[in-house]
């Protein structure tokens, strides 16, 4: 029987459930697909997911390191089970925070016993056997580039959208960014991998996939077929029975005008594009490293606004980098105004272990950062309301993805990767969970629209 193979660690364990695992995961879809490979291999060794930590014999956190709040998350949970710790349960950090602070972890919260960073996820079946037997301190440390992008295990938690990996890492070096450190070099997949991974998915049912990457527009196919980044896009987009392509993450010293020709020739791939730009000041790029000025964004920008289709335009932005000045912080509000993003992501700077911008002096206070912060999201709300308006009237295709019960509202999401939720004649029947609808916006918020199903407008 399963349960006399699992030492002391396991050895109250329900031998008819199995043993029962909690995973909870932080940060980006990176982070969150290597969580579907985890519960996946976790399932196929004949463990149970389970709701909560408490009824877990094993408990996992897949972390984040980006910020440093998202980094002290996890160890406020970690001290939250302090004391279950001595009650048979077994904690492993995963991730990005467990390759940023390797074995310190056992140090700093002693009831840890597996630490791996996601390099390392293709040999969790044998950490498992290893804490299985009682080991205490099992690791997987190594950023060895040999590891298989192919995931037999992969547990999707979305049954229409399916995230696949094609490049691992990232060989930038941003002034302000943990990621080269925690997640190593940059390693893409064969094309062939990845092509038959997106018909397996067409094939059971998937019907809009999202590549995936840290760096996306640095693919450079591995095998003789040697396709760039816009080739994969093109091609993923022509496998039968994938209606939605999706990608990111970009580096916008690497996006080709031929990624925007591809996004023009086929339909299938979302009219939207995320093109982080962190300042609009050529100077604070510079120092953030970001091998671009304000000038070469914008005249990405403009590819994107030329094309054919309407793009969706989104990005992140960091304010408070050290040095950042009041005139280079006007320079980003500026460009917000030229650029007239549909959504950003915006970010107090914060310093990061192993990072070139950790020793730079000139730093910006965090009430500074905060007044930035906000003056940026006011501008940025204002331009969203507006141009979330301009669609009233207009007609979107949405994918359903929701339901919200208590609103007789259905969740769509427009191609433009917008949010809208809508009524439909059958709201109380039948299931329309991962239909393809079109919807007449009626209303609009700042992150938001509303609609009717067009088939019942007339
Ligand atoms: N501080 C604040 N924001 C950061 N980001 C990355 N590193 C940091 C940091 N040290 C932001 C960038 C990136 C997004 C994923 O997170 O804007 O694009
Ligand atoms: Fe967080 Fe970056 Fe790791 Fe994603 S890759 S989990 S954003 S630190």
């Amino acid at each position: 029987m399963a349960v006399e193979r699992l030492g002391v660690r396991f050895a109250r364990i329900d031998p008819v459930t199995g043993k029962a695992f909690y995973l909870e995961t932080f940060g980006c879809q990176m982070n969150a697909h290597d969580s579907e490979k985890v519960v996946g291999t976790l399932l196929a060794k004949g463990y149970n997911q389970v709701e909560t930590p408490e009824a877990a014999d094993l408990v996992l956190y897949n972390t984040c390191s980006i910020r440093d709040k998202a980094e002290q998350k996890v160890f406020n949970r970690l001290q939250n089970f302090k004391r279950a710790a001595g009650k048979n349960k077994v904690f492993g950090v995963l991730g990005c925070v467990a390759q940023q602070e390797g074995e310190k972890i056992f140090d700093r919260a002693p009831h840890v016993s597996l630490v791996a960073g996601s390099a390392s996820y293709t040999r969790l079946p044998e950490m498992l056997v290893q804490l299985e037997a009682g080991n205490r301190r099992v690791t997987g440390l190594s950023l060895d580039t040999d590891e298989t992008f192919d995931t037999p295990f992969t547990r999707r938690d979305n049954p229409h959208r399916a995230y696949i990996t094609i490049i691992e890492g990232c060989d930038k070096s941003c002034a302000y960014c943990v990621v080269p450190f925690t997640r190593g070099p940059e390693r893409s997949r064969t094309s062939e991998s990845v092509m038959a991974e997106a018909r397996r998915l067409a094939e059971s049912g998937y019907s809009e996939i999202q590549l995936l990457g840290q760096n996306v527009n640095s693919y450079r196919d591995p095998s003789p077929a040697g396709w760039d980044f816009a080739t994969l896009l093109a091609r993923t987009a022509e496998v039968p029975g994938i209606r939605r392509v999706r990608y990111t993450t970009s580096h916008p010293r690497d996006f080709t005008k031929a990624i925007v020709d591809a996004m023009d020739a086929n339909p299938v791939i979302c009219n939207h594009v995320h093109l982080p730009v962190q300042s609009g000041s050529s100077r604070m790029l510079a120092a953030m490293q970001r091998l671009y000025t304000r000038d070469q964004y914008i005249e990405r920008i403009a590819w994107i606004k030329n094309a054919r289709r309407n793009m969706a335009l989104t990005t992140d932005i960091i304010v408070g980098f050290p040095g950042e000045t009041e005139a280079d912080f006007e320079e980003t509000l500026q460009l917000l105004d030229e650029v007239q993003y549909d959504s950003l992501f915006s970010f107090k700077y914060s310093p990061r272990p192993n990072t070139a911008a950790l020793g730079m002096d000139d730093k910006i206070p965090d009430e500074e950062k905060t007044r930035r912060l906000m003056i940026l999201n006011e501008k940025q709300r204002a331009i969203q309301i507006r141009r979330n308006t301009e669609l009233i009237g207009g007609v979107e295709e949405v994918l359903v993805e929701g339901r919200h019960e208590a609103l007789g509202q259905w969740i769509g999401r427009t191609s433009q990767n917008r949010t809208l939720n809508f009524t439909h004649p059958d709201a109380g029947g039948a299931s329309l969970l991962g239909q393809y609808i079109d919807v007449r916006v009626t209303r609009s918020g700042p992150n938001s629209l509303a609609g009717e199903s067009a088939a019942n407008v007339v």
